[in-house]
């Protein structure tokens, strides 16, 4: 289990490298389980990424760019899809999403998950069955409800009984069945960082079944001719390492389940179980694989469902970041540098790029941590503590909190950060107008644009006056 470090980061000033972070052996040497699967170093220390040189890609594409290893991000989708054979996959689409991996993901014979009309018009523009899209949102407007069963959406995951009532005169106004699940708070708190947890009470999603508002939205819901109710939805959060949170929602859920049952004579055929599965962003962190997460996962439900004496429902899982993560890294050229002395004795090296919390806002939000290496040339050089910063003019705009980096690092050189597939593009902002990267697959030695970067033309033509 990984509880998040708490407190703002300034608290930290003076305060040397945290015991995780050991010194490397070789700083020329990727770090095992950071990086996506085609990654190596050439021999002249280049990073290859899908058979590209970083070098090659900031060459042709400039920097920072997010260089999306294809084949990587493919094989963990289709780990998910095999590994949890007899269950329905979806990709959650937040991670990150542009036409071109919703594709893969539709190739890889996923469902997809949206939660706003712009995920759900990507979806679209794709070319993704309506009938394999969920939609979720605690707040889904009138016309975005009104787009979803217009095209047919599989799933609307209601969220609240204001909802219900929307959906009800939809349904009527368009003459269409709305097939939904409801989604529940669990009551379980996920050990991760309290952003990013959902399932415990005090917080904005879901409909309580401490409370009973879950019972009565179902109870609700089955009253309606034009609604159809698949299942219970449970999702408790993300990042996380532990399967025992999962067992408590799985318990509780499938209790909620069974008063149904019992209560309204009627047996849900399905059960979601939410995403939120992690990943691996320093050697702190120990993901498990998907299969091993389908094995425990069936378990529990099979464990739980016997005890209480209902069938097992038809599953679902939604996999976002354990997709999308470790397939991408961001790939930026050093600017600056400066080195700092210590309080405690000892010194770190900032080291400036030239993006920052426009592109990964996760360290300053959520005081995440990352690792990175130098891209574009080996280094014979001591490591030395370092500290990745961006751009923007605020103290906190740090993408690397901690990482050991060549002591001769310097303006000019290509420096990669991996890990950050998801939630950073998707979360990305244009803080300082500072344009957003472009975003890059990588495969079998080609590039392929996926994103184009955005330019300041492209901010100031927003501006009307
Ligand atoms: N299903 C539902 C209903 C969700 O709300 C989410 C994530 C997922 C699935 C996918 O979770 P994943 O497998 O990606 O952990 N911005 C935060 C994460 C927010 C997650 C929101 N919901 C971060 O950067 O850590």
């Amino acid at each position: 289990m990984r509880a998040h470090e708490a407190g703002a980061l300034h608290g930290e000033l003076g305060y040397r490298e945290p015991p995780w972070l050991e010194r490397p052996a070789d700083v020329n040497a990727l770090v095992e389980g950071l990086w996506s699967t085609t990654s190596e170093i050439a021999g002249d220390g280049v990073l290859v990424c899908g058979g590209v040189r970083a070098t090659d890609v900031a060459q042709e594409f400039g920097t920072p760019t997010y260089v999306v290893d294809e084949a990587d991000f493919r094989s963990r989708a289709a780990a998910f899809r095999d590994a949890f054979a007899g269950y329905d996959v979806f990709y959650a689409g937040k991670a990150f999403l542009c036409t071109a991996v919703a594709r893969w993901i539709a190739e890889e014979d996923l469902w997809l998950d949206v939660c706003t009309e712009g995920e759900l018009e990507v979806a679209v523009r794709a070319g993704v069955k309506p009938p394999r899209i969920g939609f979720h949102g605690n707040n889904k407007s009138e016309p975005e409800l009104r787009r979803a069963l217009q095209i047919g959406v599989g799933r609307i995951i209601v969220d609240s009984l204001d909802e219900i009532d929307r959906l009800v005169r939809l349904t009527a106004d368009l003459d269409v069945t709305a097939t939904v699940m409801v989604r529940v708070t669990a009551g379980v708190e996920a050990h991760t960082h309290e952003y990013i947890a959902t399932a415990h009470e005090d917080q904005k999603f879901g409909l309580s079944i401490v409370v009973g508002d879950a019972f009565d939205a179902v109870e609700r819901l089955l009253a309606e001719p034009r609604i159809e109710v698949l299942g219970l939805h449970s999702h408790i959060g993300s990042q996380i390492f532990d399967t025992s949170a999962f067992e408590v929602a799985a318990r509780h859920v499938l209790a909620l389940h069974r008063r149904i049952r019992a209560d309204l004579g009627v047996e849900l055929p399905e059960l979601c179980l939410g995403g939120g599965f992690g990943i691996a962003y320093t050697t702190q962190d120990d993901p498990r694989s998907p299969q091993k997460l389908a094995t425990s996962l069936t378990e529990i439900i099979r464990r739980e469902s016997g005890a209480l004496g209902v069938p097992v429902p038809r599953l679902s899982v939604e996999p976002g970041r354990a997709i999308a993560g470790p397939a991408t890294f961001t790939l930026y050229e050093v600017g600056t540098t400066k080195l700092v002395r210590l309080d405690g004795g000892g010194d770190r090296l900032y080291v400036s790029v030239d993006g920052g919390m426009s592109d990964n806002i996760r360290t300053a939000l959520y005081d995440a941590d990352y690792a990175c290496r130098v891209a574009s040339r080996r280094s014979d050089a001591d490591p030395i503590l370092g500290r990745v910063v961006g751009k923007h003019c605020e103290a906190g705009d740090i993408v690397v909190k901690h990482e050991f980096v060549p002591a001769d690092i310097a303006a000019g050189d290509l420096l990669a950060v991996p890990g950050t597939g998801a939630y950073c593009r998707s979360m990305s902002s244009n803080y300082n107008h500072v344009p957003r990267p472009a975003v890059v697959a990588v495969r079998n030695g080609q590039t392929r644009l996926l994103v184009r970067r955005e330019t300041v033309d492209d901010l100031l033509r927003l501006d009307v006056e």
